[in-house]
């Protein structure tokens, strides 16, 4: 009989069936003549009870020294479980003890904390809570392929050693061949900050590409909101502006809410439950209305109207700290906004430059208790405008000379966006903290496994 997972087997058995499963005890529980196991494979949340009793012919030389942790197959027949309404059993008529686990299990039945269980990184996933965090960044990720794949985009690799600083502003991590004469590349190279600038590439002949996949950056943040390595969803359209970039931004995020929602189900219950009341509630309402919108320069009005005191003040022309950024998803609007036309001082040098010669065609989408999700903008594709820029931010042209040939042959206006993948997790989960939806969580100082 070939084994069957706790998923399908809670959702596709019927009482009366044979069925065999392997999996990791949750608990056992050991009265008097009879065993409860509680057995997981990570394939759901739910774990399936396992009913032994003396019948088996190892019962007292296994069975009753079964504990949290072990691994085990079992074989026998589905049963309505008698406790559980609608709930099905497996009356055990053979059980092997596949691994034993010892008393010294890091995971025993009590709650752990999540700090606590960071230090164990090869075992949290065996947890209820990691454990739904990853079956729904898995269910994400194939959301962001089939939404980028159903509109033809192409899924473009971009490189993860780069020699060209994407941002145009340090934070980036030196990759270095120890005893290696010279540089291993003919010239100094690090790993990416982002694909944006390969993806201008891919759209100047694609039309609309995206990429996924690690991203670097070595800001010593110590925040719940940010990683050293993280991973990033870049899409970038040929022949598009700022408000087909906004379109498609606002769209992209509906829809991974609403799959999460949809094929998550499960998992969605627990967060709402454990982790972070109504969040569920909050993903549909935000799933069906559409974002605000705001200017740079309304937003810097409505945070010195606001009357509160931040720590950070607040003018026309400041880099928005994530104070300003929650007050104004949180407590302005109340929902995902979207905030357009930064300051050209503020932003990267390949933003398209508005007529008012102040202010560049940026967007960044802000959402409740995460903040900045996505970054985004309309790129400079004029020339002239384009060299000017470089010069002003202190760029060496000779670096760059590729992207000014995107602007000498065939230069078309096209936009894009970066999503942190680990910023939408804390969104769609309510999870605190941003090392807890990434299975190996690399900051400042640690790097573990
Ligand atoms: O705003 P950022 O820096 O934009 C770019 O990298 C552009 N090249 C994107 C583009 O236009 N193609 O980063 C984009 C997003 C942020 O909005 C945030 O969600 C996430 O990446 N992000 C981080 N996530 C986790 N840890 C960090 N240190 C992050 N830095 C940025
Ligand atoms: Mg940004």
């Amino acid at each position: 009989m070939a084994a069957i997972s706790v998923k399908d087997l809670l959702a596709r058995g019927k009482s009366g069936q044979a069925a065999r499963v392997r999996g990791w005890l949750r608990t056992a529980r050991h009265s008097k003549g009879v065993s409860f196991l509680d057995v997981t494979d990570g394939s759901c949340l739910a774990g399936v009870q396992v009913v032994c009793g003396p019948e088996l012919a190892n019962f007292e030389s296994d069975v009753r020294k079964l504990d949290t942790g072990c691994a085990v197959e079992v074989e026998g027949e589905l049963a309505q479980s008698q406790g559980k309404e609608q709930s099905l059993e497996l009356r055990a008529a053979k059980l092997g003890v596949i691994g034993w686990a010892g008393a010294d299990y890091p995971l025993q039945k009590k709650r752990h904390g999540f700090e606590f269980l960071r230090t164990i990184a090869h075992l949290r996933p065996r947890t209820n809570t990691l454990g739904a965090v990853f079956r729904v960044r898995n269910v994400a990720a194939r959301a962001v392929h089939r939404f980028f794949q159903e509109k033809g985009f192409v899924w473009l690799h971009s490189p993860i050693i780069t020699a060209s600083d994407a941002e145009g502003a340090g934070a980036m991590f030196r990759v270095t061949v120890p005893g290696h004469e010279g540089e291993f590349f003919g010239k100094p190279a690090f790993l990416t900050v982002s694909g944006q600038l390969e993806a201008e590439i891919g759209a100047l002949a694609l039309t609309n590409v995206y990429t996924f996949g690690p991203t670097f950056r070595a800001e010593n943040s110590n925040t719940s909101r940010h990683l050293a390595e993280f991973w990033m969803i870049e899409p970038e359209m040929g022949f598009c502006d700022l408000r087909g970039d906004m379109a498609l931004a606002e769209e992209f995020l509906r829809y991974a809410l609403r799959a999460v929602l949809d094929e998550s189900a499960e998992d969605m219950a627990f967060f709402d439950e454990r982790i972070s009341s109504g969040v569920r509630a909050t993903l549909e309402h935000v799933a069906s209305t559409a974002f605000a919108h705001l200017t740079y320069t309304e937003a810097i009005a409505a945070l010195e109207r606001s009357g509160e005191s931040f720590e950070y003040p607040v003018k026309w022309g400041v880099d928005m700290q994530s104070e300003h950024e929650r007050w104004l998803t949180e407590r302005h609007v109340g929902r995902p906004v979207v905030v357009t036309d930064y300051p050209k001082e503020i932003k990267a040098f390949y933003m398209y430059a508005n007529d008012d010669g102040k202010t560049v065609r940026a967007m960044d989408v802000l959402v409740p208790k995460v903040g900045e999700i996505i970054g985004g903008s309309q790129r400079e594709d004029r020339i002239d405008v384009l060299r000017a820029r470089m010069r002003e931010s202190g760029l060496d042209e000779s670096h760059y000379d590729w992207y000014l040939d995107l602007r000498r042959f065939g230069s078309v206006p096209h936009a894009g966006f970066g999503l942190g993948f680990e910023r939408l997790m804390l969104y769609l989960t309510g999870m605190a903290n941003i090392r807890d939806v990434i299975p190996f969580p690399r900051v400042p100082g640690y790097a573990e496994f």
